[in-house]
């Protein structure tokens, strides 16, 4: 499905006026304590609806100055045209050489995407259309008890979330299990819960090349060829990828494979057939809602940024915030925390969403970004986290900003739980943003002003996690457009790769060790006096 014709590739010039203008920024100096009493308005001046999601801010070192200034910074950078551009099928991931349509994915039939001189909607709805075949047909065979899903990044992140944050909605015969790792445990605890007949693997890769995917694929085919014979790979296997050569290669027949696009980024591929998982789980008309959600934040993109309403943009401010505190004030990381059982597995997207794609350090130019960019990204689900690292955020040394993410009905149904949880919520952005002051007893202290964004909406259903992770996408965008990288590819991750390839054949071996420094040659020495079978 790749294209060879081009399409046009943005110059994009290095900002480092854009720069100079962020360390130019003065932040705000005043305590959250303060801030909040002098001006209550901020309570609802810094409160936005996207969709559903009801965004706050005004837990957030910021005040009007501030917010224009940052907002300011993000005009500058040209926000606003760098998703004309994306909108418009341009090549704004420049080191790939490729456009970034993971917007397409999401877009309604009737309307248009070009991409490289193609109005992809029609091949995206063809796929979906092809994906609901396949989920129903699954859904609908009662003789299909689990639904593995192979894949790594975000061929399993993405989906691995989503079907764990919907489990509420799933159909109630199909279990849905992930396997990722090369860790043969891995693989070996779902398989040691399925059977060969009732098991259906879904084979996720966009490169089909990965060495994690294609070593559990192997065994899982082995599996089901032992139990019940070659013919059976074809009605037990499905693959997900963009190269059907390397689909055929590998004993899948890609006559039944949904395709996908080399215009969509890992990390941004849910909504395509890496998402069939999730379908199958929450049928067609509940994916179709998970979509029809991501839309409602790329129409608040839209809708804001073609006239140039930035400050109506509650995501460039939500961006722009994330800035401050790590390219202006300096903090290294950021936890996320859901009040929601069902998203443990968000924080784990997260990490790939944000720093796969702004863990850079040169800008599209080639030179040094002069502002720290993607910090670390952490969390835990709430209350869980508040009796581990929660003791940190509130008395340790670094200020570490926290989303926190809720919810005000639950789907269990479950009495007494639910209020407690979102109690606990406000409880901590509270404790969090004012603190308690104890003079006589250090310990006892809580200095507060440390911020907190709240992310809140009435229930977590399809369209509105298919929101929570647009809204995060476009984050993630605004934020690179402002450090000047290319937020869509991911060339620190090949070093670790081809490394790996020149030690696995050492490691089996007994050849000299020559190519490898002192302390590499050293543990592989002790590897090889260890290994076990
Ligand atoms: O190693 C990083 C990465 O390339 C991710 O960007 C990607 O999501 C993951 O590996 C899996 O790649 P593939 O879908 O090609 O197997």
């Amino acid at each position: 499905m790749g294209r060879a014709r081009l399409g046009t590739v943005h110059a994009v010039e290095p900002h480092p006026d854009v720069v100079r203008r962020l360390l130019a920024v003065e932040p705000v100096r005043r305590h959250l304590r303060d801030l909040l009493a002098d001006d209550p308005g901020r309570a609802e001046r810094y409160v936005a609806t996207v969709g559903d999601l009801r965004l706050d801010w005004s837990r957030q070192p910021v005040d009007d100055r501030l917010l224009a200034d940052l907002r300011g910074v993000a005009e500058a950078a040209g926000v606003a045209g760098r998703f004309a551009a994306m909108q418009a099928g341009d090549h704004v991931n420049p080191t790939e050489d490729r456009a970034v349509g993971h917007m397409a994915l999401r877009a309604p039939a009737g309307t248009s995407f070009v991409i490289d001189g193609v109005d992809v909607v029609p091949e995206v709805h063809a796929v979906l259309r092809d994906m609901a075949a396949v989920a129903e047909r699954i859904r609908a065979d009662g003789s299909i008890t689990d639904v593995v899903n192979i894949g790594i990044g975000g061929s399993d992140l993405g989906p691995a979330m989503a079907v764990s944050a919907l489990a509420d909605h799933a159909h109630p015969r199909l279990r849905t299990h992930f396997v990722s790792n090369v860790d043969g445990d891995d693989i070996a605890r779902v398989l040691a819960v399925c059977e060969p007949s009732s098991t259906v693997f879904i084979v996720v890769s966009k490169t089909f090349g990965t060495v994690e995917t294609l070593t559990n694929a192997r065994t899982a085919r082995r599996w089901v060829v032992d139990a019940l014979g070659e013919h059976a790979v074809a009605e037990r296997f499905v693959a997900v990828s963009t190269d059907a050569g390397r689909v055929r290669d590998f004993g899948i027949d890609p006559e039944g494979m949904l395709g996908f696009w080399d215009w969509v980024g890992g990390r941004f591929s849910v909504w395509s057939a890496v998402g069939l998982s999730l379908m199958i789980a929450i049928g067609p008309d509940g994916f179709s809602d998970f979509l029809a959600g991501a839309r409602l934040v790329d129409e608040h993109m839209s809708a804001t940024l073609s006239d140039g309403r930035l400050d109506e943009n509650a995501v460039v401010t939500l961006a722009m915030i994330g800035i401050l505190h790590r390219s202006v004030l300096g903090r290294a990381s950021r936890a996320v925390v859901p009040y929601s059982a069902a998203l443990a597995r968000l924080p784990a997207h997260l990490q790939q969403l944000e720093m796969e794609s702004n863990g850079k350090s040169v800008t599209l130019g080639g030179a040094p970004v002069g502002v720290p960019t993607s910090g670390v990204v952490w969390g835990e689900p709430g209350t869980n986290g508040q009796h581990a690292f929660f003791q940190l955020l509130h008395q340790g040394t670094d200020v570490i900003p926290v989303d926190l993410i809720g919810f005000a009905t639950a789907g269990h149904g479950l009495g007494g739980h639910h209020d407690l949880l979102f109690s606990n919520l406000l409880a901590q952005a509270q404790a969090l943003a004012l603190g308690r002051r104890s003079a006589d007893e250090p310990h006892r202290n809580f200095d507060g002003d440390r911020p907190s964004t709240l992310i809140l909406a009435e229930r977590l259903t399809p369209s509105v996690l298919g929101q929570l992770i647009a809204l995060h996408e476009h984050i993630v965008f605004v934020q690179g457009v402002v450090w000047g990288i290319d937020s869509f590819d991911q060339w620190g991750v090949e070093l670790g790769k081809e490394l790996s390839g020149r030690i696995t054949p050492d490691l089996i071996g007994s050849g000299p060790l020559d190519g490898h420094d002192a302390a590499t040659r050293a543990a592989i020495e002790w590897y090889r006096s260890h290994r076990g079978g």
